[in-house]
């Protein structure tokens, strides 16, 4: 009995050493943790149940059948995070370059599929070569196996991706389908052809970094929801936002004990608003005095800032906020902002997250290069997406709601549960210069007469109070009171029930 005792420990070192002292080495000399240090980051001490340790790849070219290690490039198992159970898989870069072979796939489809049998969410992290090219199309079809799961995983339990590594080829493609992709700044890239491929077939001399970094990712091509300085940060940052998150869509929101109190008054808002209306101010100062405790994680910081989405609480439980940002571009709604914004409203709404929506828009953004760059589009995506969502929505018009983004942003004609405005609220159909000159054109060399106009639109539209009467808007409320009625609005949103017809899918413009 011993013996068998001791092989089971023994293979189990083995398995640890993953791809040996060297290689190990390789990967702490490149600022990175390898597959276990990232796992005892992102779990709780000790909840880690490993799972196919001992699995090998079963290739036979190329001289393979002498080159095996236990666990074939991939650490797979569950685990808890502050308690809660998730399924992971991390990549191990010290065994052939974590690069997926056909075993290696089925360990990440094992845990794909329990996860998804459990309603238990999943996080894979990713630091890999891509195919495991002596297998060539058994990988393939590896990964198309795991593309499907993501596929039918995706709105019933959150999928996680962090990007801790090379991530090429078959792997971008499955990160790309799950709910969100976090990147390590310097030592994190992602593309589907690498730079050599790049240079043969367009010619264009490019560096991974500039190619696919963490800094193009999260800023302009937003395929990365947000970037880390190392690979400490990046997990102890996925704790944080896994404790936002529902396990399933079927599951109740987490909630925390909440030492805040939900009637709490920010005397400082009732000056948030400059007294012109084309001044600025940060819309994040808001989010940061109603939410509890200041506590926000936001999502896609660094991309399209004119709006803003992200996590935070009320009264303990997770609420998605989502605000026009007057900081960037007046807070105006791009193609970028509109895509950013669908998507986080779509991801709530999947998982019972009530909605709070920040309103200060003066608009769409004009112009050929939105226009050509499918504006309509874009837009129709945000609008789809409130639209459609049937979680509790409560939005608060701070300043400008102008045109048809006053429409878009989560109004009451789109089934907005409370709306309310501030004093200084705008809901009108556009600003007072643009609709004097239309309406006055005959008078526009008459600045005189102009200055009247305007005066007379401002005081006549240019306030809360023409919606207030149509009942567009349920209140108008004291901004320092904004976290009271929210929380109150949000507390009584608890038990509400509504759904759409029955559809196979719907058709978001895509
Ligand atoms: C097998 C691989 C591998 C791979 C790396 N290795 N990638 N083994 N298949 N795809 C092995 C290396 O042989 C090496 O083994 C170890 O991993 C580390 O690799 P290095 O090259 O030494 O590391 P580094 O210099 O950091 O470069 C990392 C890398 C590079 C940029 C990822 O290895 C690379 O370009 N790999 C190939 C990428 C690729 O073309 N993949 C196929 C994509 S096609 P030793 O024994 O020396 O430690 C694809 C199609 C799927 O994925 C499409 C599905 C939709």
């Amino acid at each position: 009995m011993r013996d068998v005792l001791g092989e089971l420990e023994s293979r189990r070192e083995a398995a640890r050493q993953g791809g040996g002292r060297k290689r190990t080495q390789a990967q702490h000399a490149r600022g990175k943790l390898t597959a276990r240090e990232r796992l005892d980051v992102l779990l709780d001490g000790g909840s880690f149940e490993e799972f196919d340790m001992f699995v090998e790849h079963r290739c036979t070219d190329f001289g393979m059948d002498r080159s095996r290690y236990s666990g074939d490039g991939v650490v797979t198992g569950w685990g808890t995070i502050n308690g809660r159970p998730v399924y992971i898989f991390a990549k191990d870069f010290t065994v052939f370059g974590g690069s997926l072979s056909e075993a290696h796939a089925e360990k990440i489809q094992k845990v794909q599929d329990m996860a998804l049998r459990n309603r238990t969410p999943i996080i894979g992290l990713f630091d890999a070569g891509g195919a495991r090219i002596q297998e060539g199309v058994a990988a393939l079809g590896g990964y198309a196996e795991i593309f499907q799961r993501n596929v039918l995983a995706s709105g019933v339990i959150p999928q996680i991706s962090v990007i801790m590594g090379p991530c090429a080829g078959g792997d971008v493609y499955s990160p790309a389908m799950t709910d969100f992709i976090f990147m390590v700044r310097d030592t994190s890239y992602m593309f589907v052809t690498g730079p050599d491929v790049v240079k043969t077939v367009t010619n264009e001399t490019v560096t991974a970094e500039e190619l696919g970094g963490a800094s193009v990712h999260s800023t302009k091509s937003s395929v990365a929801d947000g970037a880390f300085d190392n690979d400490v940060e990046a997990l102890m940052e996925m704790r944080r936002l896994f404790n936002y998150l529902p396990l399933s869509n079927t599951s109740d929101l987490p909630e925390i004990e909440c030492h805040d109190a939900g009637d709490r008054v920010e005397d400082a808002l009732d000056t948030l608003i400059p007294d012109s209306a084309n001044v600025p101010y940060d819309i994040k100062e808001l989010i940061l005095k109603v939410a509890d405790e200041g506590d926000f994680f936001e999502i896609q910081a660094a991309h399209a800032q004119n709006i803003v989405t992200g996590f935070g609480r009320m009264g303990g439980r997770t609420v998605g906020f989502v605000a026009n940002q007057p900081m960037v571009l007046a807070g105006v709604l791009d193609a970028n902002a509109s895509r950013k914004a669908a998507r986080f409203v779509r991801f709530c709404d999947c998982f019972n997250i009530p909605i709070v929506t920040f309103v200060d828009v003066p608009g769409f953004l004009p112009g050929t290069a939105q226009e050509y760059g499918g504006l309509i589009k874009h837009g129709a995506k945000l609008l789809f997406a409130y639209a459609e969502a049937t979680v509790p929505k409560v939005t608060v018009i701070t300043r400008k709601a102008f045109g048809g983004a006053y429409d878009v942003m989560a109004s009451k004609h789109l089934r907005g549960d409370i709306n309310y405005a501030w004093p200084s609220a705008q809901i009108a159909v556009m600003g007072a210069r643009g609709a004097v000159e239309i309406i006055y054109r005959k008078d526009l060399d008459d600045p005189e007469k102009i200055a009247e106009h305007t005066k007379a639109y401002e005081a006549q539209f240019l306030s809360p109070f023409v919606a207030a009467e149509r009942g567009y808007v349920d209140d108008v409320i004291m901004p320092h009171s904004t976290r009271r009625r929210v929380a109150r609005a949000l507390r009584l949103l608890r038990t509400k029930e509504l759904s759409n017809p029955w559809k196979k899918h719907d058709n978001i413009p895509l």
